[in-house]
């Protein structure tokens, strides 16, 4: 005996409406996707409904199952109208949240400023390596021998005291933090093969105390050639060149008779700077000359075949005076506004 079993319009409608709450209950796509079986799918009641079809008697088989196919159809359809609904929300909703807004103003950011003693540095350097130089260093801490000794520097000379010089402890290690680019000249003429045309620039150390034109920390740049038959006019026209690329076409140079230990005969050298501001005139730029025979003997060269010339001078003077700077706390101070005068050069 099957039990008694009703397939009626009243009954499907039920299960319709019951399974459109479901639908209309779920809000998001993950939540409709997880009610499926439950509201079409093997474990929905119209499915159980449609499985109890084989049981009615034949002659309500037809009309009972058109009931319950119409109903399916709608379900099937509610279903999907609400799947591509809520596919729609959710991807308005995506497509918001990753909207880039192309006409926002982009957040600064600042990209720095070289400072410029190190632009001026790599613009010297560029000026003799355009002329076939090579760039040397050396180590900032430095031997005292090579600072002074192989320099030509008499043992009781007033640059060896304890006021200008910072001297390295222990005392008997005999070393000072080197108190210009002088000897990165005698360790050139020591490593490189002759002739030697090298460039130095670096720091240098003085027991000065910091004011508006001192600093304890400098740089210097160091020029060195030694060849045959080099002559106080070589040394002459390379300056000259030297200076009109830096100052302009107009610049001048003037060289006094002056000493230096390392140097015979030595010279300051002036520079005509025709870009000064309040005029053109003369400035004192660095100091030059033949490099002394006992500084080409201390360096195993022999000053009878091989004759050198030299110079050095200050780069935080030749900024001074070039720019107009008027203090020198402006360049150790490392504020960045003052480096963005200069230009932002990479
Ligand atoms: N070293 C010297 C100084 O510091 C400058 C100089 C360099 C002079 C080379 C002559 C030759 O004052």
């Amino acid at each position: 005996m099957s039990e008694a079993i009703s397939i009626n319009q009243q009954a499907v409608d039920g299960i319709v409406e019951e399974a459109l709450a479901t639908i209309a209950s779920a809000h998001d796509l993950a939540t409709l996707k997880g009610l499926r079986a439950r509201i079409v799918g093997d474990q929905s009641a119209i499915a159980s409904l449609n499985a109890k079809l084989r049981d009615l008697p034949g002659d309500q088989k037809a009309s009972a199952g058109a009931i319950i196919g119409k109903a399916r159809g709608e379900l099937n359809a509610a279903y999907a109208a609400r799947e591509s609904e809520l596919f729609a929300v959710e991807e308005r909703a995506k497509l918001a949240a990753e909207a880039v807004d192309v006409t926002a103003a982009a957040s600064p950011a600042r990209i720095g400023a070289r400072h410029p003693l190190s632009l001026l540095m790599d613009q010297i350097s560029d000026i003799f390596v355009g002329m076939g130089w090579e760039i040397a260093e050396g180590p900032e801490i430095e031997n005292e021998w090579f600072n002074f000794d192989a320099l030509n520097f008499d043992a009781d000379h007033p640059a060896r005291a304890m006021q200008d010089t910072f001297f390295v402890e222990p005392a008997d290690a005999h070393l000072v933090l080197r108190t210009h680019t002088s000897p990165v000249q005698v360790r050139s003429m020591l490593d490189r093969e002759l002739p030697v045309y090298v460039l130095c620039p670096g720091r240098v150390f003085r027991t000065d105390e910091l004011d508006a034109t001192h600093t304890p920390v400098f740089h210097q740049v160091e020029g060195l050639a030694v060849d045959k038959g080099l002559t106080m006019a070589d040394l002459k026209g390379t300056l000259e060149h030297f200076a009109r690329v830096m100052f302009g076409p107009e610049a001048r140079i003037r060289l006094r008779p002056s000493f230096f230990p390392f140097t015979e005969p030595s010279a300051e050298l002036d520079v005509w700077h025709p870009g000064a501001k309040g005029g053109a005139r003369w400035v004192e730029w660095g100091g030059c000359g033949m490099v002394n025979p006992n500084v080409l003997r201390a360096a195993g060269i022999d000053p009878e075949v091989y004759s050198g010339f030299a110079f050095g001078m200050g780069i935080e003077r030749t900024l001074m005076f070039r720019n107009d700077v008027k203090d020198m706390h402006d360049m150790v101070e490392a504020d960045i506004r003052f480096s963005e005068q200069f230009g932002v050069t990479l």
